[in-house]
Order: structure tokens, then C-alpha cells, then sequence
């Protein structure tokens, strides 16, 4: 059968407030044209981010019920922890209230000033984390990331050749430890081989320095792999998954993206003292090591929220699902990055709004457009986000000008993903009249959250 069916049926629903063109025109000259100003209740599909926003399963709400909220050693961090190293394999498991909290506690236990920590692609949040600790975060993608549009199959990759360049030239002395992101979400939620994975392996162990993956879309890489890479077709996802993290030395996690949950996180090591030093600091800001900022039932909801992210049938429906709107634009003609990721649908604005400069914004234009159009809310991943250096004040154009529309798990339709071709293709038709913007005032860091825009 050619029909996508969702591998669930609908116990709960929560009503859309549907709005008009005009409405959205007001609304989003009152939010200055910023999208993260908008009123969530103003949105009609919300694909501003997938994390944090998944539906959860009956299994799970009933889990929460069970919650234990003992302040020590309570029934569900047991179950939690049990669950969590069953599939991630590690020794040590330390709670945390999302990624960004494993993170900043991974850092400030290995990170110095003038360490320089490789990635595929940094998330914000991760290099943010690094730079606050005095470390260098850099990214080596490898090459065909470069390219938005070709079909290579592993885009997420790292590059090799420099990532054993860079071991050779600054040694564990400088470089604490070596990341891989999957899928790797900053640079259009391409997957990363397990050759890839292999290889990254090979050279931390070779120079005796820790291996991390950011394993917060896990599962969807997981099965990229078998469906992408020759020898893997006959093996289980959880399976996979496990030989991804037999060759790691420990993982963060944001329980937010492939673990269904709301919040939640945890970081992982096999090292025993290091995990000692890490609750040492989780208890200042999170929380007794076993629940780590969480409350008992959020910890129940992940346990049940990890088993189901590996169910084959839900993967291959979130995969096709997001392949069946790249591939409706692609057929439009309409700039997208290609192949299709995981979690996110990445529109090129750069090729889509051409008459643009990069300084005026053409990710920004093409958001806001998709709002008043369709009240559609997606996330300019270009020059706003990355375009300014706050320390010399001096603006240029980001590598890419994209508009990202991350797609909640379980939360929306297909007819919701049709609605939202629908709109994009509405948009491409009249994209010759779509102006460009400026920015009327904004803070010094991070400025996408709250600067105000309006059109040129
Ligand atoms: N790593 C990656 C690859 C992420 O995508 C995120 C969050 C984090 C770490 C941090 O996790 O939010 O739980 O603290 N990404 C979200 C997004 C915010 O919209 O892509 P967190």
C-alpha cells in the first residue's frame, strides 16, 4: 500500500484554534515578526521544534500514574536505570532534566580553557556548553554536507581525514574528549554512518581519548542504518543501536527528542570516578543522583518512551513521513535539503527567495510568510541564528540561510503533512513578491529568541 498510516490510534485529542490570513497579519506584527514571540495558541501546526512536544503513549500515561516520588532510590529511577543500560550499554547513569544539563556537567568536569572538542556538527546548546567552559568547539562535517541537495546517503558524517589530522597535530593533552551527533541535527538532521561511527572510534581509542556521542535522535539514526548501509538490513534497530554505543565511552541524551518524553535527560560513562565527580556537581543544580531534576513519573514516562522509539513500525512510518514531504516539494521543484532527515524538514530560503541578499534575512521572510499564510511555525536556522559575532558586533552571512520544520513525534497527521505542502507550494508561487526583512533591535547573544524584525 502507497497510503502512510500512523501506527496509532487517537485517544486524546487537543483542539487547534484556527485562525485567518488577517488575524495572523495582526498577530505577527504585534510579536515584532518573531516567531518566538507568538502566542503557542496563535500557531495552527507548531513545527517550531520536536523536542519536548511528542505525543506520549497510553503505556506511558499509565506509567506515570506508578510514579514513585521517593527522594532516594525510588522504584522508578530503578526502572529508569535498568532501561537506560539495557539499551545504551554504559556502566554509569546519571539523571539529568534535559541534554543541555548533561552537557554542562560532562564539560565542566572534562572541558579546560584551550581544549578543543571535535563534533560532526555542534548543536547550539553543546558548543554553547564548551565555550563556557574555555573549550573550542569545532565541527568537521564531512564533505558531500556541504552539498544541500545531493542524495549521498550518510550527510551527517564526520570528516575523517580531519578529525585525524587534528589528533595527530594537538594530542589528548588538548582534546578531552571527541563528539558524534545523531542524526546530526545542525547540519539537516542527516544520519551518520556506523562506518563513520567505527572509524571515529578507531582513532579516540588509538589516542587514548573518550568517545561521546549526542544521542538524542538515537533511534531514527539506528535505523537509517539498516535501511542505508549494506550488512545491516537483517539486524534489529536495538541491535544497532547497541553496537553504536559498544564503541563509544559514554553518551548525552536529551530524553525530549527519541524518548517521547516532555523533559528529561541523562548522561552516560563507563568510568566510575569520572561518574563520581559528575554527581558531585549534579547535586548543586539538579537534583540526588537518583532522580536528577526529574520527578519519578517524568522518569517512568522515559523508561516506556525508550521501548517504544525502537518499534520498527513507528520508525518506518516517521521516516517515510518526513520523506513524503521533501519528496512532494522536491516534485514542486522547491529548494529543500535532500535527502530527507529524521525529525525536520529543512527548506532552502537562499534558493527559494534568490532576489534576497543573506542580510535581509530570506530564512526570516520565508517563516513569517509561512505563518500569515498558513499560520505555520518554523524556525530561521541562517543568518539571524549564526550571522552576527556578538564579540566584534560585525554581521555576515551564515554558510546557509535555512528554514527549519522540525515534525513532533505522533503529534500531527498526515493530513496535517499535506496541509503543510499545501502551504509551502502557495508560498512558492508567489515568492517573486515576498520582500526581504531587517532587524529593528536585538540583544548581543543568541538574538533569534527575541529580536524584533519588520519587512524592508
Ligand atoms: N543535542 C542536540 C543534537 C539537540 O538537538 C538538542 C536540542 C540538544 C542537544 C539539547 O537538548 O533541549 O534537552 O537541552 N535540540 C532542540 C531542537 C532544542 O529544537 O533541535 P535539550
Amino acid at each position: 500500500m502507497k497510503t502512510i498510516i500512523e501506527p496509532h490510534r487517537v485517544k486524546m485529542v487537543e483542539p487547534i484554534r484556527l485562525t485567518d490570513r488577517d488575524e495572523r497579519e495582526r498577530l505577527i506584527e504585534k510579536a515584532h515578526y518573531n516567531l518566538f514571540l507568538l502566542h503557542a495558541e496563535d500557531v495552527i501546526i507548531d513545527l517550531l521544534t520536536d523536542s519536548g512536544t511528542s505525543a506520549m503513549s497510553s503505556e506511558a500515561w499509565g506509567a506515570m500514574m506508578r510514579g514513585d516520588e521517593s527522594y532516594a532510590g525510588a522504584r522508578s529511577w530503578y526502572r529508569f536505570r535498568d532501561t537506560v543500560k539495557d539499551i545504551f550499554g554504559f556502566e554509569q547513569v546519571v539523571p539529568t532534566h534535559q541534554g543541555r544539563a548533561a552537557e554542562r556537567i560532562l564539560f565542566s568536569v572534562m572541558v579546560q580553557p584551550g581544549s578543543i572538542v571535535p563534533n560532526n556538527t555542534h548543536f547550539d546548546t553543546t558548543r554553547a556548553n564548551i565555550e563556557f567552559c574555555g573549550g573550542k568547539a569545532l565541527d568537521l562535517p564531512c564533505a558531500e554536507a556541504a552539498d544541500l541537495e545531493s542524495d549521498a546517503p550518510f550527510k551527517g558524517n564526520m570528516d575523517i581525514d580531519a578529525l585525524e589530522k587534528l589528533v595527530a597535530e594537538e594530542g589528548r593533552e588538548k582534546i578531552p574528549l571527541i563528539m558524534v551527533t545523531i542524526t546530526n541535527n545542525s547540519g539537516g538532521g542527516q544520519p551518520v554512518s556506523m562506518a563513520n561511527i567505527r572509524e571515529i572510534s578507531r582513532i579516540a581509542r588509538d589516542a587514548d581519548i573518550p568517545f561521546y556521542v549526542d544521542a538524542c535522535r538515537f533511534a531514527e539514526n539506528a535505523y537509517f542504518i539498516k535501511l542505508r548501509e549494506p550488512g545491516f538490513e537483517n539486524r534489529t534497530v536495538i541491535d544497532i543501536a547497541r553496537e553504536i554505543f559498544a564503541l563509544a565511552d559514554g553518551c548525552t541524551m536529551s530524553a525530549k527528542k527519541d524518548a517521547f518524553a516532555n523533559i528529561g535527560g541523562f548522561l552516560c560513562t563507563n568510568d566510575a570516578e569520572l561518574a563520581q565527580r559528575e554527581r558531585n556537581i549534579l547535586i548543586l543544580t539538579e537534583g540526588f543522583p537518583t532522580y536528577g531534576g526529574l520527578a519519578g513519573r517524568d522518569l517512568e514516562a522515559i523508561a516506556v518512551g525508550l521501548r517504544e522509539i525502537l518499534d520498527e513500525h513507528y520508525l518506518d512510518y516517521r521516516l517515510l513521513s518526513t520523506r513524503y514531504v521533501v519528496n512532494g516539494l522536491l516534485d514542486s521543484g522547491i529548494p529543500v535539503v535532500a535527502p530527507a532527515g529524521g525529525h525536520a524538514v529543512y527548506l532552502d530560503a537562499r534558493r527559494f527567495l534568490p532576489h534576497l541578499d543573506p542580510l535581509q534575512y530570506p530564512g526570516q521572510s520565508l517563516a513569517v510568510e509561512l505563518y500569515i499564510e498558513a499560520g505555520i511555525r518554523g524556525c530561521e536556522i541562517g543568518t539571524v541564528m549564526f550571522g552576527m559575532n556578538p564579540h566584534s558586533g560585525e554581521e555576515q552571512p551564515a554558510r546557509s540561510d535555512l528554514v527549519r520544520l522540525a515534525i513532533p513525534r505522533r503529534v500531527y497527521t498526515q493530513s496535517h503533512m499535506d496541509y503543510v505542502l499545501e502551504a509551502i507550494q502557495y508560498v512558492w508561487e508567489r515568492r517573486e513578491a515576498i520582500r526581504g526583512m531587517r532587524i529593528v533591535k536585538a540583544p548581543q547573544f543568541l538574538r533569534h529568541f527575541t529580536a524584533y524584525f519588520d519587512w524592508l
